[in-house]
């Protein structure tokens, strides 16, 4: 008899994509399709974790026994993540997050005036992941988990992608079309090194990745 590999750990994990408002109708957005976190979901919840999962708009049904919190923008995911973290002992952040938000969004929907294109400023949004990895004063500090879609020179910018989001697991994700298919191919950063794992399914290489961050974790304090 074999223990599940995350039993009674809990785990929260945020997925798919933001989009952050316009105007009442109209947002931007991008391609994710929320398979890789939901597939990570899933996986840590087969391994016995209890997870909860910090959703941007998706189509996809909640894996089975997940909690699942539904937001849209990138704030309202940091204020769920910052909600949900206490206690936490895995935060694996695979969710593509707005880099920046619309300034003002109009209450109402903007309407064509004369020939003038409305003008949109942007703000930034907060970094979630390294806001919660920075937070190491937090009493058991959780485990903190980053994805990376990078096309070019992936195993130079992972590593440094690591440093600069101070955390100790990055998994990067190869190739352009990640957003939407059903396979990808990933690489591991730790401290280490990389580690590959070869061309699957999202869910075998979610499965796969719950198992390398259990291995990881037995040293951590938490753990
Ligand atoms: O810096 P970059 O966006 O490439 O980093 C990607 C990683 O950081 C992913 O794990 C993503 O979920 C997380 N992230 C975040 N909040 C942001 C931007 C990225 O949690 N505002």
């Amino acid at each position: 008899f074999q223990p599940k590999l995350m039993a009674g750990k809990r785990i929260l994990i945020t997925a798919g994509p933001t989009f952050e408002a316009i105007d009442p109708v109209r947002g931007i957005t991008n391609l994710s399709s929320g398979k890789m976190g939901y597939a990570v979901a899933r996986a840590a919840r087969e391994a016995g974790a209890d997870v909860t999962l910090i959703s941007g708009p998706t189509a996809l049904p909640t894996p089975f026994g997940v909690h699942r919190i539904d937001v849209q923008s990138a704030r309202q995911m940091m204020e769920a993540v910052n909600a949900a973290i206490e206690g936490q002992h895995v935060f694996i952040a695979v969710a593509a997050v707005a880099d920046w938000r619309v300034k003002n969004p109009s209450t109402q929907k903007v309407k064509k005036t004369g020939d003038t294109a409305p003008a949109l400023e942007f703000e930034e949004n907060p970094d979630i992941l390294a806001t919660i990895a920075a937070r190491t004063t937090l009493a058991g500090h959780p485990y903190c988990v980053g994805f990376a879609a990078e096309s070019e020179n992936l195993v130079e910018f992972g590593a440094a992608k690591r440093a600069r989001k101070g955390i100790p697991l990055l998994v990067g994700n190869i190739g352009h079309h990640t957003f939407g298919a059903d396979d990808n191919t990933i690489i591991l950063f730790d401290e280490q090194g990389h580690t590959i794992l070869p061309r699957a399914d999202k869910l075998t290489l979610a499965r796969q990745l719950i198992s390398e961050i259990s291995k990881r974790t037995n040293k951590h304090s938490l753990f």
